[in-house]
């Protein structure tokens, strides 16, 4: 526990609070100078954190300051320690076809009734304490992050066999999430915006209200330093298309975002993979730092380097889910010599080993020895120490005293109860959703081509319409035309809405890392996501109805204009809405366009444009009623058809698309004059045959008036949205069965 600030040569960079005192710092110098009663102990980053300015106002600051400081009964040896006993899990696999029986049927396979059984983990023990690093290791393949699942509770509690504790006692996983970080493998971060950003708004998500804007900056300070990030605070993430920070800054960020929060328990896999060695060495120093700050680092890694190596301090070996050796890096040369394997002189310790597993895997009996080996270790050494240290602190007492000495800043309240004092979320509901809401404008912002790209293809499609329908006139042919025009625009709008796709994915994976832990809520996010939305949409329905609506040469004047735009900006709202949906359930882009197109596809269809509603089978007639495209043709086309007064087929326009279209005029009036003779009506060359209102009866539209169709439309995109919410409720629970 005890670490001494900048033991990794960072610039002695002191930050400046509200009042001018520094708030962190790394210069060893002037944090002995400041807490000259404990030399040897720093204080941790969020105990800096609290000790600045307002520590008067707040009950809770005060008592850190007194208890971190002043009182000497903390026990300054390891309070948290994490225990794992016969961690057991297995999956239920199907027997492959045409496998063969005798070619490599791996040990830990049992079979029944075509079903394997695979054991990932089988009896899996240890223990992790604060201050220390403890890594997993082992081939590819060998469980290194089942097991960081099963310790992160990650894996459903019924599959999972075995106890997990902290402190003796038994970890509940609310408790867990909220004191622990997990890292994820991929750095799914915002590629535009800074690294400080980036840290800056997990700050704002992650810490308390009650925390003053100024402490969340200097949080994000020190943590920058703690990191190593200094000289790439102000570069942006970057991605494929843009320059940002190197992979071993992206990654010390991903680990940022986590742990700004100062979390007890931190789990990580393998947080070196892709990194050259300087890098790996520099996460990992990282690592070291946090867990001396007060925290139990637990991580995979692959092969770690000798100067990794000495960076750790537990290690557990697997292979094929069992443990082949547990213990410190500094009896692995004991251990290897007893089982008969002495490791030479000069020679890498871990690389030894882990060729030495993979020799036994390959031989007929496998690591079966080892393991048994390891075993027996075990057992003679639990002997000689007698049971591993203890503490003398129950979980609540170390949380709150964790709490105390500023770890957990999201938790820091005068609750004596921790469970209490840890609120779930750090926020509430309104403040996530500004944060989310800045942060993705702030994205959108320097990302303007994404939607340009959106707004050129709408603008596009409005005046490819626009030219090849233009100024259509109100006979037959021009009524036909119309009703193309409506059919085909009121889809486009849905099509358009595709391409945010990839966004949405995208997002995504950000969204699933940041909810798992509790970072805000899934209905912040939800509501955010759909209010942002929302300008963008009236811009798109703007450009699109103001290009096509006098070209066209469309009825009503401003306020059929107006309810146009409505109907457009409608379907953009539902067509979003839809396409946001789906990017729930599906996840995988190029499946995310085949679904779209497929369903708008049949939406068109159904819509009542090819085939009437009166025309439609009745076995299908429910599929009229759930295309999205129906209610905004309907909606334009009421628009457009409702004036009384206009006429759209005239006497002579009669026979206009039949066989007698083609003859002369005079042959038509004579026709018209006899039809009158047998009706008994009198039909000249210009009576109105066929009004608006005919049209609307002749293509089945009767059955909702236009205002309700939008409604409808509305309505369908707040469906969409909730569905959204539930598909993120089910989809992102983020554990293996
Ligand atoms: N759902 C599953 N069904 C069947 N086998 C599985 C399942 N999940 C994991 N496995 C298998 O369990 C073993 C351990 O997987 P795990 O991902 O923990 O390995 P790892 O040690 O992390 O490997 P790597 O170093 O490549 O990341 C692998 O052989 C993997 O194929
Ligand atoms: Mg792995």
């Amino acid at each position: 526990m005890s670490f001494v600030g900048g033991s990794m040569n960072l610039p002695a960079k002191s930050v400046t609070g509200d009042d001018g005192h520094p708030l962190f710092t790394n210069s060893k110098q002037t944090e002995l100078q400041k807490y000259p009663k404990k030399p040897t102990v720093s204080p941790t980053l969020a105990e800096l954190l609290m000790h600045v300015d307002d520590a008067q106002n707040s009950p809770v600051d005060h008592r850190a300051v007194e208890i971190g400081y002043g009182c000497s009964s903390l026990p300054s040896s390891n309070p948290f320690f994490l225990c794992f006993n016969n961690l057991t899990y297995s999956v239920k696999v199907r027997k492959k076809l045409g496998s063969i029986p005798f070619c490599g049927k791996n040990s830990d396979e049992t079979e029944s009734n075509g079903i394997n059984t695979k054991i990932l983990l089988n009896e899996i023990s240890g223990e992790a304490h604060e201050g220390e690093i403890m890594a997993v290791l082992g081939a590819s393949g060998s469980g290194k992050s089942t097991l960081i699942d099963a310790l992160a509770n990650r894996i459903a509690k019924d599959s999972l066999k075995g106890t997990l504790t902290l402190n003796g006692e038994v970890l509940e996983s609310k408790l867990l999430r909220v004191i622990s970080a997990y890292v994820m493998q991929d750095d799914l971060l915002f590629p535009m915006l800074t690294v400080e950003e980036t840290l800056m708004f997990s700050a704002e998500f992650r810490l308390p209200r009650s925390l003053s804007k100024s402490k969340k900056k200097a949080r994000v300070q020190a943590l920058i330093d703690q990191l190593g990030l200094r000289s790439a605070a102000k570069t942006v993430i970057g991605d494929e298309g843009h320059r940002g920070v190197s992979g071993g800054e992206r990654r010390r960020v991903s680990i940022g975002i986590d742990i700004i929060h100062d979390p007890i328990v931190l789990f990580l896999d393998e947080p070196t993979s892709g990194l050259d060695s300087t890098s790996a060495f520099m996460v990992v120093k990282v690592l070291q730092r946090i867990a001396q700050s007060g925290s139990i680092v637990i991580m995979s890694i692959h092969q770690p380097s000798y100067r990794i190596l000495s960076l750790l301090d537990r290690l557990i070996f697997l292979s094929h889910g069992n443990t082949v050796f547990a213990g410190s890096p500094g009896i692995l040369p004991s251990f290897f010599e007893e089982f008969g394997h002495p490791i030479p002189e000069n020679e890498n310790k871990t690389e030894f080993a882990l060729d030495l597993i993979r020799e036994l895997e390959e031989t007929p009996g496998g690591t079966k020895s080892l393991v048994e080996f390891n075993k027996s270790w075990q057992a003679r050494k639990n002997q000689r120490n007698g049971f591993s240290m203890r503490s003398n602190l129950s979980l609540k007492e170390a949380i709150s005293a964790s709490i105390s000495k500023g770890k957990l800043v999201s938790g820091a309240t005068n609750d004596s109860n921790p469970t209490a004092s840890v609120p779930i979320f750090a926020n509430p509901l309104w403040i996530e959703m500004m944060v989310i809401a800045k942060r993705s404008m702030k994205n959108s912002r320097r990302t303007p081509e994404l939607f340009g790209i959106r707004l050129g293809a709408v603008v596009i499609t409005g005046i490819i319409l626009a030219t090849m329908f233009w100024k259509l006139d109100n006979s037959p042919k021009g009524v036909q035309e119309r009703l193309g025009f409506f059919a085909f625009a009121m889809s486009t709008t849905f099509y358009t809405c595709a391409e945010a796709i990839p966004v949405f994915l995208q997002e995504r994976y950000i969204f699933m890392r940041e909810t798992a832990y509790n970072a805000y809520r899934r209905s912040s996010y939800v509501l955010a996501h759909s209010l942002i939305s929302i300008p963008s949409l009236v811009i798109l329905s703007m450009a699109f109805a103001a290009i096509t609506f006098w070209a066209v040469g469309l009825a009503g004047g401003l306020s059929g204009f107006f309810f146009f735009f409505l109907t457009i900006f409608a379907s953009f709202w539902a067509g979003s809405s839809f396409v946001t949906f789906l990017s729930g359930i599906v996840s995988h882009v190029m499946l995310g366009f085949t679904v779209v197109v497929a369903v708008l596809a049949y939406f068109l269809l159904f819509s009542g444009f090819f085939i009437s509603r009166n025309r439609i089978p009745l076995y299908w007639i429910w599929f009229h009623y759930i295309s999205l495209v129906k209610y905004p043709y309907e909606a334009v086309l009421q628009n457009e058809f409702d004036d009384p007064m206009k006429c759209f087929v005239r006497g002579v326009q009669m026979f206009d698309n039949t066989p007698l279209g083609e003859v002369p005029l005079s042959v038509k009036l004579k026709l018209l004059q006899s039809m009158s003779g047998v009706l008994g009506v009198n039909i000249t060359g210009s009576t109105c045959v066929t009004t608006g209102k005919d049209l609307l009866v002749q293509q089945g539209i009767t059955d909702i008036n236009k205002w309700n169709c939008l409604w409808i439309i509305i309505a369908w995109g707040f469906f969409f949205r909730i569905l959204f919410y539930f598909t993120l409720l089910l989809g992102s629970k983020n554990k293996r069965k």
